[in-house]
């Protein structure tokens, strides 16, 4: 069966080569008439004129219900095709939508704002929300879909190629919505069996300043770090939030310096962000910077 994005892919095909006919049909027509009825071929300079001509109209009202009918069915036909009800996922991955960043499961592993998938693989996402409704679309590797509070829906990815594909919320889920993005990571089935095996190992304990400061301050009642007391669920995992490409939800590329300046003022980052800020002074920052970057 195709991956669901080249069987999306195929039907605007068909569906613009259908629209490409319609124009030409419709633009031949026109200027058809023009020539056929240009004023210098009329009698005596009056306009030509036209009888109702009922065919004619019979004609005009069914063909454009039969286009219709075709494309709806091959569309039916693509729906079924991309939902994969007879494809048996190799990998099945729990997604959920938070105000305003992603949660991605994989049994008893739980990371943020970059799914990876491994190549060649059927992955079922599980869709969900923990607050209002957001949808997942991640355009060249399948469909988008609704995320709602309370029900589980499921779409269909297939990566062919090894890389890293961009999506993005796709509905209107409160002020940060524009910055929801989404980082899939689709590689070989080995890498992602490596990535997967050192995201399920805890973080190692540091006993540094940074860990303790992270572990004595509110940040332990949104967020977790697995090896930790720190289990928070209402904000993003932070095992290995090191070893992610970037903060916020893709509104910051991820290095120490931008860590640091995330946690002196995440509303200056990201306006509305629900982060509150933590009144650090400077070398408290520099070690809690330090210390997550290198949760890797
Ligand atoms: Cu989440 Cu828009």
């Amino acid at each position: 069966m195709r991956p669901p994005a080249e069987a999306i892919g195929a039907l605007a095909q068909v569906v613009g080569g259908i629209a490409l006919l319609i124009f030409l049909g419709v633009e031949g027509a026109l200027i058809y008439a023009v020539w056929r009825y240009r004023s210098s071929r009329s009698s005596a300079g009056e306009p030509a004129r036209f009888e109702r001509n009922t065919r004619l109209e019979i004609a005009w009202t069914a063909a454009p219900a039969l286009v219709l009918a075709v494309v709806f069915v091959l569309m039916l036909g693509t729906m079924a095709e991309i939902g994969g009800a007879a494809v048996e996922p190799g990998l099945r991955v729990r997604a959920v939508g938070h105000q305003w960043w992603w949660e991605f499961g994989y049994g008893g592993v739980t990371t943020a704002n970059e799914l990876h998938i491994p190549i060649d693989t059927s992955v079922d996402l599980e869709l969900t929300s923990a607050d209002v409704i957001h949808s997942f679309w991640v355009p060249e590797l399948g469909g988008k879909r609704d995320m709602l509070p309370g029900t589980t829906n499921h779409l269909r990815l297939f990566a062919r190629r090894a890389g890293v594909y961009e999506g993005q919320c796709a509905e209107f889920c409160g002020v940060e919505h524009a910055w929801m993005r989404i980082r899939v990571v689709a590689e070989p089935q080995a890498d992602f069996d490596r990535w997967l095996g050192s995201q399920a190992q805890p973080a190692a304990t540091r006993g540094d300043d940074g860990e303790r400061l992270f572990l004595a301050n509110i940040c332990v009642n949104c967020h977790a770090i697995r090896g930790t007391v720190a289990v928070g669920t209402a904000g993003p995992d932070l095992t290995h939030v090191g070893a992610r490409t970037t903060l916020a939800a893709g509104a910051l590329p991820n290095d120490v310096a931008r860590m640091r300046a995330w946690l002196a003022d995440p509303q200056q980052n990201k306006p509305g962000a629900l982060m509150p800020r933590v009144p650090l002074l400077d070398p408290e920052l520099d070690a809690l910077a330090a210390y997550l970057a290198s949760l890797k």
